[in-house]
């Protein structure tokens, strides 16, 4: 039989494969709620418009809850010959209120009706991701404030760099997820335009309104252009690149909490919570959480690709390509967020290992650059000099298997003759750490500083 929206040009209805790949309804019945809030917004305003009467506007409005119920309780039967979720609603508000729902589709198309339906489901998972950002800044700032003056080893290439402070580190990925959550925020206002009332592509002959559509659904505006507003995919686009930027930093702290939770490091105990066990080897406790954040990436950055690739080249206004921005933006969605509430989650429940993060920030002559300086500061050396000789102590201190600090005066004197005891006041983690109060350095000031501020931002 043929299909009852277009029925009237076709003789046959779809061969089996032909329905397989066009039925988007497998996935786009996610959007079922922001395609109800679209059709609700649209009936109230073709009444508003005199387009068609209050009571048919009526019926159809409250159709449309029913069906929306039908579906939140999952008694509503998804058809894939009703290819998608625009067509299954329309449906079935026909079976509910009759004649009325054939009115609902004047002065508007699958087009922009998708297009509108798709903004408001990427504009709440953007809603939903600046509360998830602001939760893992606050589990971070927790972290920094409780360990604003623990000494650990700041590192370059991996290796020992100079100590910095742990609430200075957790105060970095603090600066970067603050700037996801400005890139969600920036995101959210461009995309926040209406594309509903273009129609197929051209606008429409109905003396219909926008700007009351574009109000009703929390729209600053109707989109300017019916043609882009039909084709456009940037803000989902835009939404995967700034999913992606995110889950980069994601995977950078993960890589970090896995690294840091072996033995061989032991700066942080993950919670149980966050962690599990092996089925053969009885001491096990996995940061598995930590390594799923760091692979996810991998499918939000390839959903950001696959799109990209899917819109290159399209020409204007829709084609039936477009439908498959949404299981990309969908899976990604689901992605990010899972790993962010993961990460706050492993983040709030962490324990910092306060002993092992200073006995290995002591340890690799972290402190080499302060006695450089110090030699700068204090016998006038230029500081090309002073990293030769403090070169030449570091030398002696590996040669003999000891750390700066544990160099005898004379021994060091025997290298630069200037050295005092006063060197031994620059050579500990924490005077090290105390003076860097250049704005933004590691001193516990500073970063209590930073604390405050960002917790002020959030306020
Ligand atoms: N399911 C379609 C999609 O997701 C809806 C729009 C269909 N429009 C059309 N002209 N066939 O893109």
């Amino acid at each position: 039989s043929s299909n009852q929206m277009w029925g009237g040009r076709f003789a046959a209805g779809p061969d089996a494969i032909m329905e397989a790949i066009n039925a988007s309804i497998g996935y786009d019945q996610r959007m079922a709620a922001q395609d109800i809030a679209g059709s609700r917004a649209h009936a109230a305003m073709l009444a508003a418009q005199g387009i068609i009467s209050d009571s048919d506007a009526k019926a159809i409005r409250e159709g449309l809850l029913t069906v929306l119920s039908e579906i939140e309780g999952g008694t509503f039967e998804f058809s894939t010959a009703l290819e998608d979720i625009h067509m299954n609603v329309e449906a079935r508000l026909k079976e509910v209120i009759g004649e009325p729902a054939g009115r609902l589709h004047t002065g508007r198309s699958r087009n922009d009706q998708v297009a509108t339906d798709f903004r408001l489901w990427v504009r709440d998972q953007l809603d939903a991701a600046e509360g998830a950002l602001e939760a893992l800044i606050k589990a971070l700032l927790g972290q920094a404030e409780a360990g604003a003056d623990w000494v650990m080893p700041g590192f370059t290439h991996l290796q020992t760099a100079q100590p910095v402070t742990w609430g200075h580190h957790m105060m970095a990925y603090v600066e970067m997820f603050g700037r996801d959550l400005s890139r969600v925020r920036d995101a959210r206002k461009r995309m926040n335009e209406s594309p509903l009332g273009a129609a197929a592509l051209a606008g429409t002959g109905f003396p219909i309104d926008r700007h009351m559509t574009a109000e009703a659904l929390g729209f600053d505006r109707p989109m300017a252009n019916s043609l882009d507003a039909v084709s456009a995919r940037d803000f989902a686009i835009e939404f995967l690149s700034v999913a992606s930027i995110s889950a980069m930093h994601l995977s950078r702290f993960a890589e970090e909490l896995v690294i840091w939770s072996s033995a061989q490091f032991r700066f942080v105990t993950l919670s149980d919570r966050f962690s599990t066990g092996s089925s053969i080897m009885p001491q096990k406790k996995n940061p598995d959480a930590a390594e799923l954040i760091r692979a996810k990436v991998g499918r939000i950055f390839g959903a950001n690709v696959a799109l990209m690739m899917v819109m290159k080249g399209l020409p204007l206004a829709y084609s039936k390509d477009m439908q498959e921005d949404k299981e990309q933006v969908f899976d990604a969605a689901d992605n990010w967020m899972l790993a962010l509430a993961a990460m706050e989650g492993m983040v709030k429940d962490m324990t910092a290992n306060r002993a092992s993060l200073e006995a290995s920030a002591s340890s690799g002559f972290s402190t080499a650059t302060d006695l450089a300086d110090w030699l700068v500061r204090e016998t006038g050396l230029p500081f090309r000099e002073a990293h030769h000789v403090t070169g030449a102590l570091v030398a002696l201190a590996e040669q003999k298997g000891c750390d700066l600090p544990d160099l005898s005066l004379s021994e060091m004197q025997a290298v630069k003759d200037t050295i005092t005891e006063d060197i031994f006041n620059v050579l500990g983690v924490h005077n090290s750490v105390a003076s860097r109060m250049s704005y933004g350095g590691t001193a516990p000031a500073r970063v209590r500083e930073q604390v405050a501020r960002w917790k002020e931002v959030l306020a």
